[in-house]
């Protein structure tokens, strides 16, 4: 099992304007829908394609497509759907599951209230989408959901990682492929990130 942090200017340059508390709404939002496109390209570098002919204005050309059906995103909810739209835009005809989780605040344990996922689940490979990887536990918990109905590839796609949450999701899962465009230093007394964003959600959806 491998965590695969993106190396990248590009990615520094972006999740420098992320992390800012004066970054609003607006260019948090195209940021992550940002970064999220560059995770999933590096993800899908495994991808299989499937040879197909088509005819370009000169001549036939066999070529490969990506079957798009194989795949199934699966955001965390809240801040998890940020991270839809850009993916949507590289893979437009994504299927999406979804899963609620929240972290209770004293125990950091995550909560589960919503799961619905695209039919035939346990035959797609799996990407689970949300910014943040502090504990680890929201992702492990949404991964064992996954194995309970089958899923037998899954990559966990994060903006920011913390070293304890990649150590406690290799523990977990170490047949889990991690993306992530930073690792942090820590988590603070209260499960953040440090240096982090804040709190990704409340970011997001402007409710802090
Ligand atoms: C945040 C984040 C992850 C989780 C990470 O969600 O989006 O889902 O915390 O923490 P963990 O690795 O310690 O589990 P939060 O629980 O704040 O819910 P929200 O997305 O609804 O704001
Ligand atoms: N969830 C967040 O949104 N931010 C953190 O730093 C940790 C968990």
């Amino acid at each position: 099992m491998k965590e695969i942090v993106l190396n990248h200017p590009l990615i520094t340059h972006k999740l420098s304007i992320l992390r800012d508390k004066n970054t609003g709404t607006k260019k948090f939002r195209e940021l992550i829908s940002e970064i999220s496109i560059l995770l999933c390209y590096e993800a899908m570098k495994d991808a299989k394609l499937n040879k197909v002919t088509i005819e370009t204005p000169l001549e036939k050309y066999e070529t490969k497509c990506l079957n798009e059906d194989n795949y199934a995103f699966v955001p965390i909810l809240r801040a998890g759907m940020s991270m839809v739209e850009g993916i949507i835009k590289v893979v437009p005809n994504a299927k999406i599951g979804h899963i609620g989780l929240y972290r209770n605040e004293k125990t950091l344990e995550p909560v589960e209230y919503y799961y619905k996922m695209p039919e035939n689940i346990n035959k797609r490979e799996v990407f689970v989408l949300d910014p943040m990887l502090a504990t680890g536990g929201s992702a492990i918990a949404t991964i064992d959901r996954l194995k309970q109905d089958g899923v037998k590839k899954i990559k966990f796609l994060c903006v920011i990682a913390s070293p304890v949450g990649i150590e406690n999701l290799k523990k977990a899962h170490s047949d889990v492929e991690i993306y992530c465009a930073s690792v942090d230093r820590c988590l603070n007394a209260v499960g953040y990130i440090l240096p982090g964003l804040g709190d990704a959600g409340d970011r997001v959806y402007g409710t802090k």
